[in-house]
């Protein structure tokens, strides 16, 4: 059902103008009859941060915003799926045009600049969907024209704790201006420790929410040495790696399109944000696990951020160009890599290639 889905819904939606498409990709999945899952390999199941994942993939933040349909998301067979990001405001971002898709590249540049219902609105539909369980993330940011950054982060992990599985702190969006400098070191500092004092505050009414940093594939290896020193320091439970990056890698065949302000994701960002997750790896030495996410489109590039070292993997723009088949076919390959291995779960892949990818020459 989900291929012949794909093959009408596919061509439709790259025919339509970006944004567009990702409305009507958001209101057929409203639409979606709660049908179940099949149920997933036993193989598949990840513990991270104190959950039971059921499949180590995740939808990335940023395509369900104001969480409109993270139960259609679980259904389609995601292990996990992360709203957001959520403001303390509503936001309407950025002027359109904002949303641009580099076809013969497979990949996306975006500015939507947090455009989200705002946490009152994403609160209400969390709440009213909290009894059905499944792994709901909550990536949170703050709003543009706030005068006090950090007390947006805290406000929203308050408001959130009691329905969120685990919160995201997005430091590494491009298009919100200065957002990106809360990962240098003393401003990260300030942030994740009030943040996790906010969380460990609201832990005795909601239980211990899991935080995550999610960090920008163009730090330098110095900003990344001091990020995954504060936020080992501080007590996060993990980070993700990576956001979309301002860079344009010289490969790009749609070089028009790419002089189009704001972040490219999809698969010419695969090699950057792998050897960033390696190098992520080598550095966190077990202290915590990662989520590896940036241009995954098959089974193989899944496999192959598993081995840098992601515990659980996410993914956005290969949905765009492989439709939601993409989700059941990473899936079989992970079960198929399993089987080949004689191995019983994904957890002896972690990290294996990551020493070797850090020794690697830089990718251009
Ligand atoms: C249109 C669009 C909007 C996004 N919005 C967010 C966001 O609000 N918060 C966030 O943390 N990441 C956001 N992202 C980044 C994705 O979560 C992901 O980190 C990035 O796209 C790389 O993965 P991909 O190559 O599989 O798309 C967005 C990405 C896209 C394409």
């Amino acid at each position: 059902m989900i291929r012949a889905f794909d093959a009408f819904s596919l061509p439709l939606l790259r025919w339509l103008d970006p944004e567009d498409a990702h409305r009507l990709a958001i209101q057929g999945l409203r639409l979606l009859p709660p049908m179940r899952p099949r149920p997933d390999d036993t193989k598949l199941a990840v513990r991270a941060f104190g959950l039971n994942f059921p499949n180590p993939v995740g939808m990335a933040a940023g395509f369900d915003k104001s969480a409109e349909v993270p139960d259609a998301l679980l259904r389609l067979g995601f292990g996990f799926v992360e709203i957001g990001t959520v403001t303390p405001k509503p936001q309407a971002g950025n002027p359109r045009p904002r949303l641009f898709r580099l076809e013969r590249d497979e990949a996306v540049i975006n500015r939507m600049g947090f455009n989200n219902d705002g946490a009152e609105a994403v609160l209400r539909r969390l709440a009213a969907r909290a009894h059905l369980g499944g792994i709901v993330g909550v990536n949170v940011g703050a709003n543009k024209d706030s005068a006090d950054r950090v007390a947006d982060y805290v406000k929203l992990i308050e408001t959130f704790a009691p329905v969120a599985s685990y919160f995201t702190v997005n430091v590494s969006s491009p298009n919100t201006p200065g957002l990106r400098d809360l990962q240098q070191a003393k401003a990260l500092d300030d942030l994740l420790a009030r943040v996790v004092e906010a969380r460990d505050r609201v832990q005795a009414k909601a239980g211990v929410t899991p935080v995550l940093l999610k960090i920008a594939p163009d730090l330098t290896l110095a900003d990344l040495d001091d990020a995954v020193g504060v936020a080992r320091k501080r007590g996060v439970n993990g980070m993700i790696v990576s956001n979309t990056t301002i860079t344009r890698p010289g490969s790009l065949r749609e070089r028009e399109k790419a002089k189009e302000q704001g972040g490219l994701s999809g698969r010419p960002l695969f090699k950057l944000s792998t050897r960033m997750l390696a190098e992520e790896f080598v550095r966190a030495e077990g202290a915590f696990p990662l989520i590896g996410v940036g241009g995954i489109d098959s089974g193989a590039a899944a496999i192959a951020k598993i081995k840098a070292g992601a515990t659980l993997v996410q993914l956005y723009t290969g949905l765009v160009y492989r439709g939601i088949g993409l989700v059941s076919e990473i899936k079989r390959d992970l079960v198929a890599a399993l089987k080949r291995g004689k191995r019983t779960s994904l957890e002896s892949m972690i990290g294996t290639d990551a020493a070797e990818m850090t020794a690697e020459s830089w990718p251009g």
